[in-house]
Formats: C-alpha cells, structure tokens, sequence
C-alpha cells in the first residue's frame, strides 16, 4: 500500500519533469523574440542592475552639452507668458509634414476651440529638426516653414538634422525649451504627427489631475522589461556597445504620454548628464526617468502602436490613438460629437458599451487598446 503510494508520487515527479525539460527545450527553440521577451522580463524581476545604467550613461556636463547646443531657428519665448498653462503639448513633426500640421490645428489642436469650448489654455507647438533635402530643396522648404510659422506662430525648430535617429535630440529640445518658456506648465505631453488626442476627454482627465495635486506623475501606455532589438534590419537596433544590458527600463511608447510639470524638470535635469547618443527618444526617456526615480502609470485609454476601433463607445474614453493622417477631420468629428455623450451615458448605455467593447477589443489581439480596457 506504502509502497504503492511511494510510487505513484515518483511517477508523478518523473513526469513533472519530463514536462519541464520538454517545455524548457521548446522554449529555446521557439521564436527567439517570445525569448527575448521572457529573457528580459524575468531579468528585470530578477537582477535590477538599472543603478548599473545610470553610472555608465552619466557623462559630464559639457559632455552632455553637445545634444542640446543646436541653434534656435525658430522660437517663440513669449508663447506662455502670464497665462495659467494646464498642458503645454509637443507634437513631433518634421519639415514636409505640412498637410499633417494643418490638420492638427484644425481638429484636436486648435487653441482657439479648446480655450472656448472646454476653458483651459493649452499650448500646442510642433517641434522640428532642419530639412535636409538634396540640392537646396531644404533651403527651400524651411523657406516655407517661415512662412508658415509667420501665420500660425506654433513651430519650435533647431538646426539638427531632422530624422528618425536624431529623435532624442528633439525630445531634448523639448524639455529644454518648457525649462526656459513655459516652465509653470502644469502638465507636458510629447505626441507624434499621426496621433489623433481626444482633447475634450484629455482635458477633463488632467483637471481632475490638477484638482487633486498629483505631482511624481507619469502617464501613458507603459511597456515593462522590453529587450532591445539586436538584428540589424530593424529599424529600432540598438548596437550592444550602445545599450549593453539586455532590458530597457520601463518606458511609455513615443505616440503620446503625459508628464506632470515637476517631472518634466527633472527630465530636463538629467539630460544634463546623461549620454543621449541612443535615439530611441521613448526609450531614452525612461532612463533619464529612471535615474531621477520616476515610474510610469498606464493608462488603458493611451493607444500603443495602434488605432482605436471606430465607435461611440470607445470615443467615449478615448484619450490617444496612434496612425491617424487621412481621417483625422471625420474621427474628430465623430469622436466629439454630442450624441457620444448621450448614447453612452445611463444604466442602458454603460451596458450597451461593455457588451461593444468586449466584442470590439477581446476578440483578437489589435494595437489599439487592450481586453482589460472594455471593463474601465
Ligand atoms: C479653431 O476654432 C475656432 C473656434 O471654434 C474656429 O473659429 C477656427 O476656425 C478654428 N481654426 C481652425 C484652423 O480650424
Ligand atoms: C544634385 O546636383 C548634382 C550636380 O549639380 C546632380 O548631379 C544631382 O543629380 C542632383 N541631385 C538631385 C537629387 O537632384
Ligand atoms: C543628427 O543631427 C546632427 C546635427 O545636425 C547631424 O550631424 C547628424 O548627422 C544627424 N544624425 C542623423 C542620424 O541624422
Ligand atoms: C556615448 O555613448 C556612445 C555609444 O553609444 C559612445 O560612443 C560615446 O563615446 C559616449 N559619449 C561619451 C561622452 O562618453
Ligand atoms: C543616477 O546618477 C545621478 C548622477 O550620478 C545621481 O544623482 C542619481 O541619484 C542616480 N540615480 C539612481 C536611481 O541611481
């Protein structure tokens, strides 16, 4: 009888193990990006050695000067003076993004409406590296962009090249310039050109914020323990010699997150000492957050990658969603219309939303929002 027991528990061990071995050995062979991720992920648990990154990216301070040192070409200083500023928002364009620019300020953008209709001075600026075009056609297009700025006064630009791998050096920019001008900012948000921000329910979000006093605050999408990418044809590869560790610290995706006022200084401080030769600007943010001890909130409602599906319920908490360019005067349109408010309001309309957005975000994997949101 004993015995029979004793057995049977050696059987269940052996195939206990047997189970792990095979699964260990699936592991390895599987997907080598799946890996990478549990790699990094369990390292991140396991072995925090992210005091190890900030000594080796603290650099000196004239060593540091020479990601922030482009000229001014153009400024405007004045742009929050004397006014109680809720949100000073960057949105990261470049030179031929015109139509994008117009776009903006004609839909989510647009100060004049914010300020009427939802009674808050909020600053949208667009910030701007150089053109670079062959043969002066980048001396003509800045040409344009000083006249477009003659008319519409929003466009921050230094002389650094503008491209993908000089993104930090814009992200830098921006933190340089809310510390010079708009330091009494309550909040900052950085966004790309082809996100559309629900400005109405961004706005209610960040009084309620204000209301309550946050400060050490930081929003967005949050991507925990993700491994830099090491295969050469990907446009985020990031060189060993460059980043050596095999996670990055926590870190909000680049498409749209929002600071508190005091966190967004203590960014601009520790760009004064931190080596900003990675140019993965999201990521560079969460070292130099990192190393003033700040940690990201995720927000549900902040898109990833991803756009939003389209509908009333999911308007209705909205705040970013990513890859909006053709689309963007009907989905603000749609988004903010009144009936939004109405349809979804009441026991029947919070129902009738669950049940839609269950069946909109659960069912398969999309970019947009995660499962989790349809029960927010
Ligand atoms: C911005 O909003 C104001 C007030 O709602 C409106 O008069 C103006 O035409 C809008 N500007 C643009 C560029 O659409
Ligand atoms: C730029 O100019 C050079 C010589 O003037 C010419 O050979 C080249 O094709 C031009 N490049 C472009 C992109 O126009
Ligand atoms: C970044 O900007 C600097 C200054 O204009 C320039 O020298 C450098 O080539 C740019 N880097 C890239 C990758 O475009
Ligand atoms: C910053 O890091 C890069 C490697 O990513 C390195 O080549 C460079 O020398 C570093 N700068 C300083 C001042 O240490
Ligand atoms: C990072 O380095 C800076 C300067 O060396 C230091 O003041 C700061 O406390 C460090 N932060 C952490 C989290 O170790």
């Amino acid at each position: 009888m004993f015995w029979r027991v004793r057995r049977s528990m050696r059987m269940h061990w052996v195939r206990l193990m047997t189970t792990c071995l095979v699964l260990s050995v699936v592991m390895v062979w599987w997907d080598n990006g799946m890996m990478n991720h549990v790699k990094s992920f369990s390292y991140r648990l396991l072995v925090n050695r992210f005091g190890d990154i900030n000594r080796s990216l603290t650099i000196t301070r004239e060593q540091a000067r020479s990601f922030s040192n482009f000229r001014n070409l153009l400024d405007h200083p004045n742009k929050c003076d004397d006014q109680d500023v809720l949100l000073l928002l960057f949105v990261k364009s470049s030179p031929v993004n015109t139509a994008r620019r117009e776009a903006i300020r004609s839909t989510w953008g647009n100060e004049t409406f914010i300020l009427d209709s939802l009674g808050v001075t909020v600053k949208v600026v667009f910030a701007l590296g150089a053109p670079s075009g062959p043969n002066g056609t980048d001396a003509i297009l800045q040409m344009r962009l000083f006249r477009e700025d003659r008319h519409h006064g929003d466009l921050i630009q230094q002389d650094f090249r503008d491209s993908f791998h000089n993104l930090t050096l814009k992200l830098i920019m921006q933190f340089h310039w809310m510390h010079r001008c708009c330091a009494h900012a309550r909040f900052f948000m950085t966004a790309d050109d082809d996100v559309f921000i629900h400005m109405p329910n961004l706005v209610a979000y960040l009084q309620g914020l204000r209301d309550q006093g946050v400060s050490d605050f930081w929003v967005g999408r949050v991507h925990r323990g993700a491994p830099p990418k090491r295969s050469q044809d990907s446009k985020y590869y990031v060189p060993p010699d460059m980043y050596q560790w095999i996670s990055y610290p926590d870190y909000t995706p680049g498409g749209g997150y929002v600071l508190s006022g005091d966190v967004a200084d203590k960014i601009y401080h520790a760009t004064l000492t931190l080596n900003a030769s990675l140019h993965i600007d999201d990521v560079f943010m969460g070292i130099c957050a990192k190393a003033v001890g700040v940690s990201p909130q995720e927000h549900l409602y902040f898109a990833g990658e991803g756009k939003a599906p389209y509908h009333l319920c999911i308007y209705n908490q909205m705040i970013t969603s990513h890859g909006h360019v053709e689309d963007l005067q009907d989905l603000w349109k749609a988004a903010t219309h009144p009936k939004v408010k109405e349809r979804t309001s009441g026991l029947l309309g919070k129902l009738y939303c669950t049940a839609m957005k269950i069946f909109l975000l659960c069912r398969y994997h999309l970019n947009g929002y995660p499962c989790l949101a349809a029960f927010h």
